[in-house]
């Protein structure tokens, strides 16, 4: 079987993300991509990676309404626009085509957390309902029944998949710290002052304390995972390392019970037994931003002493925090393999 799909946003890096996985998935025929400034150009001259491999043009965006017959060509939408845009399209996309959105905009179950986490009214609450937060480890089913899916954030999937074993299992007790570093294509391929290249390249800052947009949906998730409220107890700080792809995040726990390590491994090990992209490396392993490079692995190792923790787990912020997780919720979706087009290798070294 063979779907068709259209990518809004295809020369952002999410996009690019998603043209380079679904160009070589099996069951995907790429029908359109879109772009705003890059309109008119090709997908291979504003991507040079893609060279030689597509012909495809950039389509320019015009109105919601074009947006809505420009999907109906399709089986499969996939949204990498700025927050705040799909919200506005969304509602023109016909309900028989599905839906997998990069952005914030339906990720957050609670109107008012979206309102104050991203400073703009929420233009489509209506829908927000219709949308599945897409974190495929932990919802798996509901994913595969769903027509729309939220993708989630980069930062929020390194941190749940970390905290997700231990906080289902109710092993936490206190205050949870997730101390995360993002690479710097996670602020896309737009240039901003804090993204401009002398400002960024051999630098180490923090950013938005008790501010970031993907805290409420952590919490929101913590809370569907565990029944109580994590709003006062995780405590979630970003930095930005000198690095272009990447999250690395450093989850400080304290236990109800003391645990050795090969029990939280054998809780990680129950807990992710399917799970192809989840790969375990054992107590007092670092995981390495290197080695998950261009995959869709998120890597998990950790350390304990008595009732002090440590998790840490890394991804590529465009791959499974973004292009590579919105894939697998389509195979998901489609009911295909849930590894279909997503198993290539990083490179080593
Ligand atoms: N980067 C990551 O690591 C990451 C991870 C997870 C989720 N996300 C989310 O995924 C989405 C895309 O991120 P990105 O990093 O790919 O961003 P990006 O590189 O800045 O790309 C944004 C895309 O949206 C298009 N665009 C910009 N303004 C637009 C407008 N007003 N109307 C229509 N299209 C517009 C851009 O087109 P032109 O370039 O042609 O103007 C480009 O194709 C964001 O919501 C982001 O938060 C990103």
């Amino acid at each position: 079987m063979t779907i068709r799909v259209g990518i809004l946003g295809g020369s952002g890096y999410g996009g690019g993300e998603l043209l380079r996985l679904l160009l070589f998935h099996p069951h995907v025929e790429i029908a359109w991509v879109t772009a705003h400034e890059h309109a008119g150009r090709s997908v291979a001259d504003v991507h040079p990676n893609l060279r030689r491999l597509t012909e495809l043009p950039l389509l320019p965006m015009a109105t919601p309404e074009s947006i809505g017959r420009l999907a109906e060509e399709a089986d499969c939408v996939f949204l990498a626009l700025p927050h705040g845009r799909s919200m506005e399209l969304v509602p023109y996309i016909p309900d028989g085509v599905k839906v997998i959105d990069l952005a914030g905009d339906f990720r957050l179950k609670d109107r008012e957390a979206f309102e104050t986490y991203y400073g703009k009214p929420h233009r489509a609450p209506e829908h927000l309902n219709q949308f599945v937060y897409g974190l495929t480890e932990l919802h798996r089913a509901e994913i595969a029944r769903a027509s729309r899916v939220a993708n989630p954030g980069c930062f929020a999937t390194a941190v749940l998949l970390g905290l997700a074993p231990l906080v289902a299992a109710r092993r936490l007790v206190g205050a949870v710290i997730a101390d995360a570093k993002t690479g710097s294509s996670g602020a896309g391929a737009k240039p901003l002052e804090t993204t401009h290249h002398p400002r960024r390249a051999n630098s180490f800052f923090a950013y938005k304390p008790f501010a970031h947009q993907h805290l409420p949906e952590i919490t929101e998730t913590l809370a569907r995972l565990s029944d109580e409220s994590w709003s006062e107890r995780l405590l979630l700080q970003v930095h930005s390392a000198p690095v272009v792809r990447g999250i690395f995040a450093s989850l400080y726990l304290t236990l109800a019970e003391p645990m050795t390590a090969e029990e939280i491994g054998d809780l990680f090990r129950r807990f992710y037994a399917e799970d192809f992209f989840i790969r375990l490396l054992g107590p007092n392993v670092s995981p390495d931003i290197t080695w998950v490079k261009h995959t869709n692995f998120c890597d998990i190792g950790w350390a304990v002493q008595g009732t002090r923790a440590v998790v840490f787990t890394a991804i590529d912020n465009l791959v499974k925090g973004a292009a590579g997780q919105a894939v697998q919720n389509m195979n998901v979706m489609f009911g295909w393999e849930e590894t279909t087009g997503l198993t290539w290798p990083g490179s080593h070294p």
